[in-house]
């Protein structure tokens, strides 16, 4: 039997047409330099309405091509929903943990925090030098997001005991092309691939954090409550920048790129993203399924980003790569 549920409805955001701006945001469309139609906002409500951190992220999707979210509720349950553990009060210290349990977790979460200071790495070299000023704010935005979430992850890694301790630390001392995954050890190499990366690696973020919402682990579960809402704005970023690249000349002018490098970049991501959701046939990936700490399997979870972005790429009106070519990971 599950224990009853602990359900946080938020308040419907209606969506005005022609609202002329929100958040000082431009939402006209086809101006280089403002949000445009495809504008994503980012509300952030003070009144205390999420469990724990006291704001709510609500994000709107650009018209035409992803569903609108006027509202999201998040559930966080106070038992184990999916997996063996089903119905079991949800885990809330390291000292309630099996070992195996521990050791999975500890593996996950040293991963995530792993991405989180690598990618800020990779974004430094490019801040204050996007083409607006909205470029450089938001890409701000998303390299403090990324230190924020790291910041959290260690924090978490650190209540592990001695064995956490020592992977936060080292967490902090690696630098490019020492970082665990091998998306994170690709440096940026022009305005166009800083949002290549976002329109890809953020949404594969997106979806690995999405499969551990509401999981077994609390204190994991109540932070994902925000971070799975950054990963989409970081995302949607991307998304529209590319697709500005590619058809908004003013802005693909204000970049000094065409819609080329706007492929050759969706081209470079695309199988580092297909890689980061590891090997299909993984012991440690069932281990977090049976354990409820991701809802979904590494194959699984690359199908879920592929459907996704190939659809994507696809209204952006570039190809969509081989998705075997380039893989080292299968
Ligand atoms: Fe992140
Ligand atoms: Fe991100």
């Amino acid at each position: 039997m599950n224990s009853p549920t602990l359900k946080i409805h938020l308040p419907t955001v209606r969506r005005q047409r022609n609202a002329p701006s929100v958040n000082g945001f431009d939402r006209e469309n086809g101006v280089p330099g403002s949000l445009g139609d495809g504008g994503l906002t980012r509300i952030l409500l003070s009144d205390s309405l999420s469990l724990e951190s006291g704001f709510t992220t609500i994000l709107r999707s650009p018209v035409g091509e992803r569903p609108l979210r006027e509202e999201i509720t998040m559930s966080i349950s106070r038992s184990v929903v999916w997996g063996d553990l089903l119905g079991m009060r949800k885990i809330e210290t390291v000292e309630q943990m099996p070992d195996e349990y521990k050791t999975t977790l500890l593996k996950i979460i040293y991963a995530l925090a792993s991405t989180e200071f690598a990618s800020v790495e990779q974004h430094q070299p490019w801040i204050n030098q996007g083409p607006t000023p909205e470029d450089r704010y938001i890409q701000a935005q998303i390299a403090a997001d990324e230190a924020h979430q790291g910041f959290v992850d260690c924090r978490l890694l650190r209540s592990f005991g001695p064995e956490g301790e020592e992977k936060a630390a080292t967490l902090l001392k690696l630098r490019m092309g020492e970082h665990p995954l091998a998306a994170f050890n690709v440096p940026f190499e022009s305005w166009v691939d800083v949002c290549g990366f976002c329109f890809l690696l953020d949404l594969v973020a997106w979806h690995h954090l999405r499969g551990m919402e509401n999981c077994s682990y609390a204190p994991l579960a109540r932070e994902m409550a925000t971070m799975v809402h950054e990963e989409k704005f970081h995302a949607s970023f991307g998304a529209r920048r590319i697709r500005d690249i590619v058809r908004n000349p003013a802005y693909a002018q204000l970049c000094g790129a065409t819609k080329e490098d706007a492929q050759r970049t969706v081209d470079k991501w695309y199988p580092q993203a297909l890689d980061t959701f590891g090997a299909s046939e993984s012991k440690f990936s069932e281990l977090a399924v049976a354990y409820g700490i991701r809802r979904w399997g590494n194959e699984a979870l690359r199908q879920m980003f592929r459907q996704d972005i190939d659809a994507q790429i696809e209204a952006i009106g570039l190809k969509v790569p081989d998705p075997e070519k380039g893989r080292r990971i299968h």
